[in-house]
């Protein structure tokens, strides 16, 4: 039997083979009676369970510990902790959090390498040992605080193809790195492994390649030290859910498992873990928006004449929704960002579209979602959704101008809380096949249909503009470096 019980986390039963699509429906005509029709998210747990047997089907010898900056709703951490993941925590809010579960301290690594002192020492209180670091002001910071602490040294990486870079601020380099062992021996401290991060939502598996031979010069030297070295710490950067050509989870597995085997081998008896975000909450969460405001605008004869002859309508879109980058888009302000709408009104595969700008409902004039997307004529008061919302935008939302976060709706299949009974009495890492063969792709939560291949042609307008934004970013990166 599961300590865990479906009330513990909130959820509905997702009963005789109703789906996301079927709740979100039903919430909306219920909202569509009233005049509040407020943003919501609809959750579905299940997918948290989904993505959780695909990693372990994938890569077994990688134990996640789920960086809970990601998304710390409750339902969500409280799924993991059911699974037996450890966690990722980056404050005392995060560590008390993930304790009110009932995890264990051992199962969490404090995974910030610049720790506010009073945090620390919460930290030594609760027994959490595991931390990074990745400079020698942190290390005598440590050495002031918690003696006992197990520490992890943060390298640098090649993070050029991740849509959110990260070595710009984190990160020793090799050499630096061997000075911090070294002093860290100095100061009697204790440093059992290496830990590193690619980059968040890195879209060459390579970079995973170069960071672990470079942990394993680390360790070397560790080892020459005296270091009772152990554990690797391979980070987060996993995609929250594929998009073909961009990244595709088990690509990363067939490069990583290798890479893992050739310079940390299981006879090695190095603990291998990771700090996935994205890649657990990104399908779980679908927010619908409401249309709460449109404008129809002339295009001017300039951009008629710019257009070269090409069919461009007359008139482009401007529709007010009610979030925006103050609330769930915060993530758009990265040039990287995906964005992808799908409006819930039945339409036409052939249906002439139009330039359309999506604004947010603050005051804020750069509170702008998406720009210049072809979308048919939508109307005000219609319904929008935007899928795959769950990586950072609950946690990085903020109320501004008054507006209240989303509700979450937080629901799953019975088969699949059946798995996380089965899992967490278990107490280990488990996969049935048949779920982990799943292939969870950017679109594939729709069912193949007229809706799904509309949705694709969206992905096929917004994908391309990611990966021009992608090469520029490491075209400029490759200019700063020269
Ligand atoms: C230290 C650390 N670990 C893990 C993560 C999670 O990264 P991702 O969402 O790319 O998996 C982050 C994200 O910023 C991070 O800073």
């Amino acid at each position: 039997m599961s300590a865990f019980t479906p009330e513990d986390f909130g959820f509905a039963f997702l009963e005789d083979g109703a789906t996301v699509q079927d709740v979100i429906e039903q919430r909306i005509s219920e909202l569509s009676k009233t005049d509040a029709r407020e943003a919501f998210y609809v959750a579905d747990l299940g997918q948290v369970v989904r993505r959780y047997l695909r990693w372990v089907r994938f890569m077994p010898r990688v134990t996640p510990f789920y960086a809970v900056k990601c998304n710390d709703s409750r339902p969500l951490v409280l799924a993991l902790a059911a699974l037996g993941t450890g966690f990722d925590c980056a404050s005392e809010y995060e560590v008390e959090l993930v304790k009110s579960l009932g995890v264990d301290s051992g199962r969490i690594i404090y995974a910030n390498t610049c720790k506010q002192p009073s945090h620390l020492k919460h930290a030594a209180a609760q027994g959490i040992q595991m931390m990074t670091f990745d400079d020698e002001g942190e290390l005598l910071k440590i050495a002031n605080c918690y003696k006992d602490a197990k520490l992890v040294l943060r390298i640098e990486t090649d993070d050029s193809d991740s849509m959110f870079p990260l070595s710009n601020k984190f990160g020793a380099t090799v050499e630096m790195g061997k000075f911090l062992l070294k002093r860290a021996k100095e100061l009697a401290l204790d440093v059992i492994g290496v830990s590193f991060h690619v980059g968040s939502a890195c879209k060459n598996p390579k970079a995973y390649t170069k960071a672990i031979a470079d942990a394993r010069i680390l360790f070397d030297k560790g080892a020459e030290l005296g270091c009772n070295m152990t554990l690797l710490d391979i980070g987060g950067g996993f995609p929250g859910y594929d998009i073909p050509d961009l990244f595709v989870f088990k690509e990363f597995a067939a490069e990583i498992n290798p890479t893992l085997d050739k310079y940390f081998p299981a006879s090695s008896g190095v603990r291998i873990i990771s700090e996935p975000g994205r890649y657990f909450p990104s399908t779980v969460y679908t927010l619908a928006v409401n249309i709460i405001g449109k404008k129809v605008a002339a295009i001017s004869e300039k951009e008629k004449q710019d257009s070269d002859g090409e069919d461009v309508h007359k008139n482009r879109m401007m529709y007010y929704v009610n979030d925006g980058i103050h609330g769930s888009f915060k993530f758009v302000l990265f040039p990287n960002a995906l964005v992808l709408p799908n409006p819930c009104q039945k339409r036409q595969l052939n249906e002439r579209t139009y330039s359309s700008t999506i604004f947010g409902q603050t005051c804020d004039g750069h509170d702008l979602i998406m720009e210049d997307f072809q979308l048919p004529e939508l109307r005000e008061g219609e319904w929008l959704l935007f899928h795959n919302m769950g990586a950072y935008t609950i946690t990085t939302s903020t109320t501004f101008n008054g507006f209240q976060k989303p509700d979450i709706h937080y629901v799953m299949s019975r088969s699949m809380w059946q798995h996380i009974e089965d899992i967490s009495a278990a107490k280990g890492l488990y996969a049935p096949e048949e779920e982990a063969s799943e292939e969870p792709e950017i679109c594939s939560f729709l069912k193949p249909g007229p809706a799904r291949k509309l949705y694709e042609q969206y992905a096929k307008q917004a994908v391309p503009r990611i990966i021009e934004a992608m090469e520029l970013q490491r075209k400029r990166e490759m200019q700063d470096r020269v």
